[in-house]
C-alpha cells in the first residue's frame, strides 16, 4: 500500500513509519517539525537524541534498503495539503499531526486556540483534500480515550446502545474531556463521522490510551533511527516519567490521590495497532472507532510498579503524592472495552517490570541530558493555566513570532 504516514517525525510518527515501510509499505513521512519548535518555546527537550529527517530517512535506507519519501508540509496550509494529496495519491493515510499535549493547551487562552485551530484545521485540510482526490483512501486518525473522559458507566468503543422513551438507536458515545487539546480531538471525531456519514468517506478513529517504552523493533536498528522520549511535565507521559525520577534518584510525583485510572499501552503495540487498522480497511461511508490500549492502570498503581521493578535490584523508590494541577477525579469508576483490535490480531505486550528496566537503562543512558527542573507538573488547570516555570521571555518571544 502507498501509506502517508503525517507527524512523522514525532514519538509515534517515526517509529510506525518505520515499522510499515519494514512490513513492505510505500511510505511517505510528512511533518512540518512544529514539535522541535514547541521544545524551544517550553525549554523541553526529547531525552533520546534524535536526528533530522534527513538523516533517519537515509540511515533507515542504509540499514533496510527501503526508502521512506519525506515532504515538509504544514496541515494547515490548505493548498499545500491538497498539493501533497494529489502528488502522493495515497492509499491509506496515517494522521498523528496534531498538538498532543493536555498540559500546552491549557498554558494560556493563545496556547488553546493554537491547540484548536493546529489540530482542527489540519484535519480538515486533509479531509477535503482527500475528498476531493482520493475519495477512496482510508483515514486513519489518532484519537484519544481522554475523549471520554471518566463516566461512571463502561466506556464503550465508540457507539453506544440507547433506549430513549421506547425507542432504540445506536449513537456516538457521549464525551467529556478534560483538556482543551482532548476537546480538539472529540471535535476532530465529529468531523471524521461527519465525513463518512454524508460525503462516503472511510476514516477509523484510534482512541489510543496513554503510551510507553521508547523503543520498537525498527527503532532499536540503529542509534539514528531512535524516536524521541519525552519525560518533562508537559510532554511527558506518566510512566515514562516515573522511570527518569526512578533513574535520577527522584521520588515519583503521583498527582493527588493517584486513583486517576486510564489506558495504556506499550509503543510496540501502537505500530502494530496502526498496521493492523490499515490492513483491514472500513467500507466506503463507515466511520469506525477503536478503542487503542491494551490495559488499564491508576496512577498510583503505575508508580507502585515502578517502586517494584526498582526494589528487584536493590534499590529504593520513595512516592510523593503532589498537589493535582488537573481537574479531574481522583477516585472513579473506570471500564473502557477495547475489544476490536483484538479481534484484528494484536497481541499485546503487556507491562512488566522487565520493560520497567529497559525504560530505565534506556534513560541511564542519557542521563546527562536530564533537565530536572522540566520534571514537575508545570501547568495548573484550575487556575487557568499558566507555566509555573516560566521560559525566558526572549524565548517565549521568538517561539511565538515564528
Ligand atoms: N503519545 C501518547 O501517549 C498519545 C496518546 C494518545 C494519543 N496520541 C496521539 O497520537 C498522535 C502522535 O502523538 P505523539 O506522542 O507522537 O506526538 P508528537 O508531538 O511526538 O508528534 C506529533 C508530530 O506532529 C507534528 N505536527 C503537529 N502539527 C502539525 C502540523 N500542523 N503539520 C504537520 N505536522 C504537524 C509535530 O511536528 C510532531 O512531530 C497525536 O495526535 C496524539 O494526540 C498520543
Amino acid at each position: 500500500m502507498r501509506i502517508a504516514v503525517l507527524g512523522a517525525d514525532g514519538y509515534l510518527g517515526w517509529p510506525t513509519a518505520l515499522h510499515l515501510s519494514a512490513q513492505g509499505h510505500d511510505v511517505v513521512a510528512v511533518d512540518n517539525l512544529i514539535r522541535r519548535r514547541w521544545d524551544e518555546e517550553c525549554g523541553t527537550g526529547s531525552l533520546v537524541p534524535i536526528s533530522s529527517m534527513e538523516a533517519r530517512c537515509a540511515r533507515w535506507q542504509q540499514v533496510s534498503g527501503r526508502s521512506i519519501t519525506w515532504h515538509n508540509v504544514d496541515l494547515r496550509d490548505r493548498d499545500a495539503v491538497e498539493q501533497l494529496v494529489v502528488a502522493i495519491k495515497p492509499e491509506a493515510v496515517v494522521h498523528f499531526a496534531e498538538q498532543r499535549s493536555a498540559p500546552y493547551s491549557m498554558i494560556s487562552p493563545s496556547h488553546g486556540v493554537e491547540t484548536q485551530v493546529n489540530n482542527l484545521v489540519g484535519t480538515l485540510n486533509l479531509i477535503y483534500a482527500l475528498r476531493d482526490h482520493v475519495p477512496d483512501c482510508h483515514l486513519i486518525k489518532l484519537g484519544t480515550m481522554g475523549e471520554y473522559g471518566t463516566p461512571n458507566i463502561d466506556i464503550e468503543e465508540g457507539f453506544i446502545e440507547i433506549d430513549h422513551n421506547g425507542r432504540h438507536d445506536r449513537m456516538l458515545y457521549p464525551k467529556s474531556p478534560g483538556s482543551v487539546y482532548h476537546l480538539s480531538k472529540v471535535h476532530d471525531s465529529h468531523n471524521l463521522e461527519f465525513a463518512c456519514r454524508v460525503w462516503d468517506m472511510r476514516a477509523t478513529d484510534l482512541n489510543q490510551g496513554v503510551v510507553y517504552g521508547t523503543t520498537t523493533d525498527e527503532c532499536a536498528q540503529h542509534p539514528e533511527l531512535a524516536t524521541r522520549f519525552d519525560y518533562d511535565g508537559i510532554w511527558g507521559t506518566v510512566l515514562n516519567r516515573y522511570c527518569v525520577q526512578a533513574a535520577v534518584g527522584e521520588p515519583l510525583s503521583v498527582h493527588g490521590k493517584g486513583g486517576q485510572t486510564r489506558g495504556f499501552l506499550d509503543i510496540r503495540d501502537t505500530v502494530r495497532c496502526i498496521e493492523l487498522a490499515a490492513l483491514n480497511a472500513p467500507a466506503p461511508g463507515e466511520y469506525r472507532v477503536f478503542n487503542q490500549f491494551t490495559e488499564q492502570f491508576s496512577v498510583l498503581e503505575l508508580a507502585e510498579k515502578v517502586k517494584h521493578a526498582r526494589a528487584a535490584h536493590g534499590l529504593e523508590t520513595e512516592i510523593h503524592h503532589v498537589p493535582n494541577p488537573r481537574r479531574e477525579l481522583e477516585e472513579h469508576y473506570y471500564k473502557a472495552r477495547h475489544q476490536h483490535l483484538l479481534d484484528l490480531g494484536l497481541q499485546p505486550h503487556n507491562l512488566s517490570d522487565t520493560l520497567i528496566d529497559h525504560v530505565i537503562q534506556a534513560v541511564e543512558t542519557n542521563i546527562s541530558r536530564v533537565r530536572r527542573e522540566t520534571i514537575a507538573a508545570a501547568v495548573d488547570w484550575r487556575r487557568g493555566g499558566g507555566l509555573y516555570r516560566a521560559p525566558a521571555a526572549s524565548t517565549l518571544a521568538t517561539a511565538t513570532a515564528r
